[in-house]
């Protein structure tokens, strides 16, 4: 196992951004090469090891939830975290890609969407303050923007942007975002028959990161998020507990 997978790195952070009243990006001095889908695990002194997108070579893009995105809130730039990876695998690359992104799921498609294969990017928000990144998308991506406020964009929800695109003029299609939206979308590709160019990225609840502790499984067959994930394709995801049930820090079933 290589030592960068059992050790975090030290990085100080340069730089931070704030994307939306709940989302901020943290820019450090070091910089990780990795694949779009790809997580570390970041400690966060004093506090908790979670895991996190990278959002480009030097970059993590935070939402606040809980204890540990609550204390990185709080850091300023000049302070130090520990970053362990790259782990786990990343998005397969297409040609001409469709992204689809809920809220925070938009970090690890971004760097796939700055590299220019992505031909059209869904992207869904509660809310138009809470929509993520379109100021760095160029022209050489079509942005199409749901909210489920209808402040921007479609009156509604990524899903439904679905329907204005033509799913047979792309080769690969990418999806992060909250389970549930997910799982929607998983089910209207199937139902158009196009799950076999599908990945999808979970955000599940983690403790090692690399495949010893178990707290990551799926149901059924135990599939390990970390090591075999976080990106899976749709067909695969279409039997499995994706999008219906998840295990807490605790191991217990929490329905979504
Ligand atoms: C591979 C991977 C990549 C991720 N990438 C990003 C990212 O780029 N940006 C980002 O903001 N978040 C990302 N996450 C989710 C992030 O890890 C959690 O939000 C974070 O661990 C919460 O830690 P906390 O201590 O702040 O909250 P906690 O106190 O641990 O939890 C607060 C609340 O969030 C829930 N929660 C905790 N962890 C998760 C989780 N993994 N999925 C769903 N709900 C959870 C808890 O049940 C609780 O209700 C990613 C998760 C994974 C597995
Ligand atoms: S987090 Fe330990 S096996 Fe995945």
């Amino acid at each position: 196992m290589p030592m960068d997978e059992k050790l975090p790195v030290p990085v100080t952070i340069t730089e931070i951004k704030t994307e939306s009243p709940s989302v901020k990006s943290f820019f450090f001095d070091k910089e990780f090469t990795f694949t779009a889908g790809q997580f570390t695990m970041v400690w966060v002194p004093k506090i908790d090891e979670i895991p996190m997108a990278l959002s480009s070579k030097n970059s993590i893009t935070v939402q606040k939830a809980g204890d540990a995105t609550e204390a990185m809130f709080n850091l300023a730039a000049g302070a130090q975290l520990g970053i362990r990876g790259p782990l786990g695998n990343g998005f397969t690359k297409g040609e001409k890609m469709l992204a689809i992104a809920g809220g925070v799921g938009a970090a690890p498609l971004l760097p796939l969407a700055k590299s220019d294969c992505v031909m059209t990017m869904l992207l869904g928000a509660r809310t138009e303050n809470e929509l993520l990144f379109i100021d760095q998308l160029d022209e050489s991506t079509d942005v199409l923007i749901a909210t489920d406020d209808g402040s921007l964009g479609v009156h509604g929800f990524v899903t439904d942007l679905l329907e204005e695109v033509n799913l047979a003029a792309y080769d690969r299609i990418a999806v992060c975002g909250p389970e549930p939206m997910m799982r929607a979308v998983l089910g209207r590709l199937d139902a158009k028959d196009c799950l076999g160019k599908t990945e999808f990225s979970l955000h599940r609840y983690m403790k090692c990161g690399i495949g010893v502790c178990g707290s990551c499984c799926i149901d059924p067959d135990g599939l390990r998020v970390c090591r075999d994930g976080p990106v899976f394709n749709g067909e695969l995801l279409k039997k499995t507990e994706f999008g219906h049930y998840m295990r807490d820090a605790c191991g217990n079933r929490k329905n979504f």
